[in-house]
């Protein structure tokens, strides 16, 4: 079986890829230097339109690695432009190919390329760089190598301009210490064909112009801090509005990498988080302790990398980035912690990757900093909204940011870090709000890397309920009786720790889903364990007096398995573990948009342990939800049936079957050989019943023994293995093997034997039949006749099933004189193998049309051989095939060789017994026959 390959699972994929296309491809784009090329001919002009900013050129410091500093430092990608509201827009865009224009990003980035050696006016270096700016529609890339400036296509446009000019450090009251380039572009700008002026609309004509009259400013603050953390930037048309080449100024702003360096303010420190304006109660959840300083930086690294959830805003997440943590230590001893991060909201439906690469401050970010302590256990934050440059008591800054480390966690409550955004601007009521958001914990074993100095405490509360849904639905004892003698399934044995049985009870693997009858799908299910108590105190008790264990697990269902940023949020479940009957009762959360929805009820079921080397063990769960079908939350039952789950026990299971197959088939030909023996000397006792055995049944008997020691594999059912078990390194295989080995020839001896015997049997009854009066009064010829139409029948029936089998396959030459010959003798081998199920049908006609109480057949061979058919056909049927646990996704079962033509087979079989009456005549037969040989000899 292969893993489905899905319309959503293509798009991520190719998602995926063309994301990383984008990155390189970018990158790409801008260290391709040789391409650029200056020789710093407009100092004219840049001493024209510069002139304000060359003024404020304070003093360079001598620094000979200055050049290498500014190109570093200086370049940026993917920060954000936007034009001021005008006429005249920079460039089309062409979504014709249905990329949403709200989710396109306008994306700039900025590279130096060159540092001149001359010095072309006081306390300045003269540079060139590029610029590309674009246009992105999510799934669109940049080009790799475009040849001219300009490129355009569905989805993405990309304009890259060149640029010279001046580097200087300025210092003004307004704007501080910063670096600052001014720079004039040069580029082929696209403009609008005539009469096809709105490039709003959908209208993409354009033609190139040479323009060289831009300008470009960029300021970078030499430290930053809170509201000065940006790159910002704005380029301008020198062209009178108007003019061909005119476009509205573009606002450019971007992150300081991380060569530069923050500066914390002193006054983020002393705000501390104010009680919430709404109801929310964090402290219920208690507050997790850590170290000191530098551990809490850690944890706040390793969390903060996922996004997080915000309350009430389905559709969009918030993640934390340029996050910067620095230990303190008070003078008291208190720990304590400074941060500072960009926290930025984007669409769920945006990939991470894309999200992670942007850094343009805009209406979308907050910038953060803030503290944490130990004493109080929390980190406040200022925040201020956007790219402005406002002092902090502004408008922009007037958000409160505060996050929780709870150190309970419970069926609703599964972050590590819990927060709220809170505005509250007085004079602005519309911009008054209040987002709680939290971090999801994925995956209960994320846990351990975090480094926690204590692990979170589960506080269970559903345990009652769940308990008391299992008594409801409790099995009658004789079942639960049977399953605790029989079936055993994982469970603490004394000396083993907790997570053992948890990892036992974890499960990763694809599953078949079903909603409605007429809904499935296959999904990746991801389901562990996130507490599991054990306490003797206040055990409840299942039927037995077995205590039922505390369980809280996280359960993710997703699309493809690989997917592991896959953004379903998991359903959280607690409930009771039943270790004596293997079941799981549970109440399952799931959040949505305003808030979480309890009323689930899920069962689970695992598979036996005592059974796993005959059926392979697969988990089943059954999430219903528990309210009324008028409810808008209502849903109906999902039933959930993974596919082979995998376990360390595997090997052992397999050579346990291995020599219980083995030991199996020399029982039933012992047990076979035994029996045919003991109806040689019923016969030798009766030889006046002789002749009315059956010649049809002994010839079957004699061409299936005779079939069973020709077949290629093992001697009445071969063992099923999947095409990845075959092609286990051969000591794996080597288990056991003399004793295999003698086992296997000494069932091939008996079946041997067996078949002689058979052959004597019908040696004798030929003879008895051809001496005359050997019916005594009853005439023979009718009868004869009849046996001899059956024999007929079914000659002619084997070959046309045959001829049937083969002719499923196209006919060409190969085919005909090599595969044919060798699909005849195969489909024949096989036939007369399943002819043996049918040994007895040829005896009981004879019997039936013979209409007399003979008995030819001894008791113990008549239900003896048919028990031995029927041990075999059930052992068939009940087991499984032998899987590889770990690669049963390529596997399946599919791997198990395909019989040809067995349909045909089964087709022919039916066929044999036709018309459908014959059946059912036959089992009447069959069973007054059987009756026949019960009753009492003398009635
Ligand atoms: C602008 O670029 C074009 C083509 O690369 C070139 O011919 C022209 O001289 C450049 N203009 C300036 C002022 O460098
Ligand atoms: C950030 O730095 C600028 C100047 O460099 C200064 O005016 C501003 O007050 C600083 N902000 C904070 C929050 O310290
Ligand atoms: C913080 O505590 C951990 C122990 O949990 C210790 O290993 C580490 O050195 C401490 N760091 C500092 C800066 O004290
Ligand atoms: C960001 O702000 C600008 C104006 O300040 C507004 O036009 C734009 O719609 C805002 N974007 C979002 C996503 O709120
Ligand atoms: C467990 O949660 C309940 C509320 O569900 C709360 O009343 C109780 O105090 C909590 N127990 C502990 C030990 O935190
Ligand atoms: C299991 O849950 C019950 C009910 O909340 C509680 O009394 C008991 O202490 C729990 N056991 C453990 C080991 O936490």
């Amino acid at each position: 079986m292969h893993i489905q390959i899905s319309v959503p699972n293509l798009l991520s994929l190719t998602h995926l890829f063309v994301i990383l296309t984008l990155c390189a491809s970018y990158k790409e784009n801008f260290d391709d230097s040789s391409k650029f090329f200056t020789n710093y001919n407009r100092a004219a002009e840049i001493e024209k339109h510069c002139s304000s900013y060359l003024s404020l050129a304070s003093k360079l410091s001598p620094d000979a690695n200055r050049g290498n500093r500014i190109k570093r430092e200086l370049s940026f990608t993917y920060g954000d432009w936007e034009q001021e509201n005008g006429h005249t827009t920079l460039m089309p865009f062409d979504r014709s190919n249905g990329f949403e224009h709200s989710l396109a990003l306008k994306l700039v980035s900025f590279k130096v390329m060159d540092i001149s050696s001359i010095q072309h006016f006081e306390n300045t270096v003269s540079l060139g760089g590029i610029m590309s700016i674009g246009i992105s529609g999510q799934g669109s890339y940049f080009p790799t190598k475009s040849s001219s400036s300009f490129t355009m296509r569905p989805g993405l446009s990309l304009l890259r301009i060149a640029f010279e000019g001046v580097y200087l450090q300025s210092n003004d009251h307004e704007n501080g210490k910063e670096h600052l380039m001014c720079l004039l572009g040069n580029t082929t700008l696209p403009i609008p064909e005539p009469f096809n002026y709105d490039w709003n609309d959908m209208f993409l004509d354009y033609s190139l112009l040479q323009d060289e009259q831009i300008l470009l400013v960029l300021r970078y603050p030499q430290t930053f801090n809170l509201t000065r953390r940006s790159i910002r930037g704005e380029m301008r048309s020198l062209h009178q509005e108007g003019s061909l080449a005119y476009f509205d100024n573009v606002h450019i702003s971007s992150q300081l990498n991380r060569h530069a360096v923050y500066q914390f303010s002193s006054e983020s420190k002393s705000r501390s988080c104010d009680p919430y304006p709404y109801e929310l109660d964090f402290a219920a959840y208690g507050a997790n302790s850590f170290n000191n300083g530098s551990d809490f930086c850690s944890f706040l690294q390793k969390v903060a990398q996922r996004p997080f959830y915000l309350f009430g805003v389905e559709n969009f997440r918030l993640l934390f980035q340029y996050l910067i943590c620095e230990e303190e230590t008070d003078s008291n001893n208190v720990q304590s912690a400074r941060v500072s991060a960009v926290l930025r909201a984007f669409p769920a439906s945006m990939s991470l990757d894309t999200v992670q690469s942007r850094t343009g401050l805009s209406n979308q970010t907050l910038s953060a900093e803030g503290s944490w302590n130990s004493l109080t256990g929390k980190l406040c934050m200022i925040g201020c909204h956007g790219v402005v440059d406002p002092g902090l008591n502004s408008k922009e800054c007037n958000y409160q940011i505060s996050f929780h480390f709870p150190s309970m966690l419970s069926i609703k409550q599964r972050s590590l870090m819990l927060g709220t955004i809170h505005s509250n601007s007085n004079n602005d009521e519309s911009n008054i709000f209040f987002f709680p958001f939290l971090h999801s914990l994925r995956r209960p074993t994320d846990l351990k890397g975090l480094g926690l100095h204590n692990t979170p405490y589960y506080n269970y509360s559903k345990v009652e309920l769940a308990a008391a849904i299992k008594s409801k639905n409790q099995h009658s004892k004789l079942f639960t009786l049977f399953k605790k003698l029989f079936f055993k399934y994982p469970t603490l044995v004394d000396g083993d720790d907790i997570n053992r049985l948890s990892n036992k009870l974890n499960v990763y693997v694809i599953a078949i889903r079903h909603q409605s009858s007429n809904k499935h799908d296959r999904v990746y299910m991801q389901m562990e364990v996130l507490s599991l108590g054990t306490s003797h105190q206040h055990e409840r008790k299942n039927l037995f007096g077995n205590p039922l264990l505390n369980i809280s697990l996280h359960l993710t269902l997703s699309e493809g398995y690989w997917d592991e940023n896959a953004d379903s949020y998991p359903f959280f479940l607690e409930g009771v573990y039943d270790p004596l009957e293997g079941d799981m009762h549970l109440i399952g959360c799931r959040m949505f948009s305003q808030g979480i929805d309890c009323l689930m009820e899920v069962k689970v079921q695992y598979p036996s342990e005592s059974i796993r080397w005959l059926k392979n063990p697969s988990v089943e769960m059954i999430i219903t939800s528990q309210r009324s079908e008028e409810d808008p939350r209502h849903f109906k039952p999902i039933t959930l049936r993974t596919q082979m789950i995998q376990y360390n026990e595997h090997q052992q299971d397999y050579e346990f079957r291995k020599i219980l197959e083995g030991v199996l088939r020399l029982l039933i030909s012992l047990a076979g050989a035994g029996i045919i023996w003991s109806q040689l000397i019923y016969m030798n006792a009766n030889e006046d019943k002789t002749p009315y055995m059956s010649l049809g049944t002994l010839y079957i008997l004699i061409f299936g023994y005779g079939a069973e020691l020709i077949r290629a594999s093992e001697i009445f059912f071969e063992s099923k293995e999947s095409a990845s078990i075959r092609t286990w390194p051969y000591q794996l295989q080597n288990y056991q093997r003399v004793l295999m080995e003698s086992m296997e020839t000494l069932t091939k001896l008996l079946v041997l034997a067996s078949l002689l015997l058979t052959i004597n049997q019908y040696r004798k009854v030929s003879d008895a039949k051809n001496k005359p009066n050997a019916y005594g009064t009853i005439k023979p010829k009718p009868l004869r006749r009849i046996s001899d139409a059956t024999r007929r029948y079914l000659r002619i029936f084997i070959c046309i099933c045959l001829i049937l089998s083969c002719l499923g396959g196209d006919l060409n030459l190969r085919y005909a004189f090599v595969i044919l010959p060798a699909t005849i003798v195969r489909e024949y081998i096989r036939l007369t193998l399943k002819m043996q199920d049918l040994f007895l049908l040829p005896q009981i006609f004879e019997n039936k049309l013979w209409s007399n109480q003979v008995k030819p057949l001894r008791k113990t061979y008549y239900f003896g051989l048919t028990f031995l058919r029927l041990v075999i056909f059930f052992y068939d049927y009940i087991r499984d095939p032998i899987l590889d646990p770990f690669n049963n996704y390529n596997d399946g079962g599919g791997g198990i060789n395909n019989q040809v033509g067995s349909d045909l087979l089964s087709f022919c079989l039916i066929m044999l017994s036709s018309p459908l009456v014959m059946i059912g005549l036959a089992f009447v037969v069959y069973i007054q026959q059987s009756w026949n040989y019960l009753k009492p000899r003398n009635a």
